[in-house]
């Protein structure tokens, strides 16, 4: 389990991320924060695009940065969403697809999920919660995923 100060400063780094938003199309910014198992914060927010669909979420700019580093063990992610100019007055849920890349790389049963307003108020939950019967690499089978 994670202690109630890295959920309250990673919350702190998910609404920092969130500033840098880029999203003219919907004007809702969502900002991600990624704690590694050896501690690194990895840093997301949403990027939309003219073309509409290829638009990333905050969560899979966070994972995506990380994975293209070399960092793929994953303890938790905090994320805020709101609109533009607005407080932070609901739970910004992650999406479906965001949850599937989160099955790609940790323990559905013991990574994180805080959903936060701020950092005194949130959820907190753990991906099978999330993401119940998850398919994931181990539905394929014994392949290395270290090998490629
Ligand atoms: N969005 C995220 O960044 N994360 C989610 O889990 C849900 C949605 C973004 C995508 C889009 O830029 C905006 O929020 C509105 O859907």
């Amino acid at each position: 389990m994670i202690s109630e100060e890295t959920i309250h400063d990673l919350i702190a780094q998910a609404i920092t991320a969130r500033g840098n938003s880029y999203s003219p199309y919907s004007h809702y910014q969502v900002g991600a924060a990624l704690l590694s198992e050896d501690g690194q914060v990895t840093l997301g927010c949403n990027i939309e695009n003219a073309a509409y669909t290829p638009t990333n979420c905050a969560e899979r700019t966070a994972f995506f940065k990380a994975v293209s580093e070399g960092i793929r063990s994953f303890q938790a992610i905090a994320v805020v969403g709101s609109p533009a100019g607005k407080e932070i007055t609901q739970f910004a849920y992650p999406c479906g697809v965001c949850r599937q890349v989160m099955m790609e790389f940790c323990n559905p049963a013991e990574f994180q999920i805080i959903v936060a307003k701020s950092q005194e108020e949130y959820v907190c939950l753990t991906l099978d919660q999330f993401l119940p019967n998850g398919f994931g690499p181990d539905n394929l089978g014994p392949f290395d995923s270290q090998e490629e």
